[in-house]
């Protein structure tokens, strides 16, 4: 069974919470949340206020990807918030190990991340350790960009490498990448602007999660 994640980022920020039912109703389980530091990546989304704020209101699994230069620094921060899940960058300032002890050490499940330039064999000394691995199919930063195909061959490798984890694919998700991803072995959709742009959510979730 395929997870859909929507990226919070293509949300309406002045409706926060109703986006939210809305992807719910649409049947969404996850909710993808992108925090940026504007070092890491050359933008800034939002932060642990934001997300505090809306964890009342929704009971979706609270998916964080960090995309910030010293992710080690903001765990406790970020679970203390509501995180279910925390996914930080291998290309980061922090030792992998250690934010990933701390992440589990505060009873969430840890994700590893890598850039379209980070060839999938870095992941391989972590991957014992991990719940989740991020493989990004376009640069950080920025939602509506188009998918970069050479994420397809990472993903079949790390599937190869560790049957059992969850792989989730970020960027450029549409019904016609989401088969390729899903074929090539990811189970964890990660779509913004596909999904907040949709009239008929519940018809875009079916479309990206049945094929
Ligand atoms: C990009 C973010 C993505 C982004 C995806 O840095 O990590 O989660 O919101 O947006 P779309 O689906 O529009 O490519
Ligand atoms: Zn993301």
């Amino acid at each position: 069974m395929t997870i859909i994640a929507p990226s919070l980022l293509a949300a309406d920020f002045s409706r926060l919470g109703e986006e939210i039912h809305r992807m719910e109703q649409g049947g969404a389980s996850w909710l993808h949340l992108d925090i940026m530091d504007g070092i890491f990546v050359p933008n800034l989304s939002f932060g642990v206020p934001v997300v505090k704020s809306i964890r009342p209101v929704s009971k979706l699994f609270f998916d964080l990807h960090l995309m910030i230069q010293h992710p080690l620094d903001y765990i406790d921060v970020f679970a203390d918030a509501g995180a279910d899940a925390i996914t930080f960058h291998l290309e980061s300032q922090s030792d992998p190990e250690k934010t990933i002890e701390k992440i589990k050490s505060r009873g969430l499940k840890a994700g590893l991340s890598i850039k379209p330039n980070t060839p999938p064999e870095a992941l391989l000394p972590y991957l014992s350790k991990l719940d989740l691995i991020l493989v990004m199919s376009v640069e950080p930063g920025f939602g509506g960009q188009s998918f970069i195909p050479s994420a397809l061959d990472k993903i079949r490798f790390l599937k190869n490498a560790a049957p059992s984890i969850d792989i989730s694919v970020d960027g450029g998700i549409n019904e016609k990448t989401a088969s390729l991803c899903t074929e090539a072995g990811a189970n964890v959709l990660v779509a913004g602007s596909y999904l907040f742009s949709a009239e008929d959510v519940k018809e875009r979730i079916s479309a990206l999660g049945s094929l």
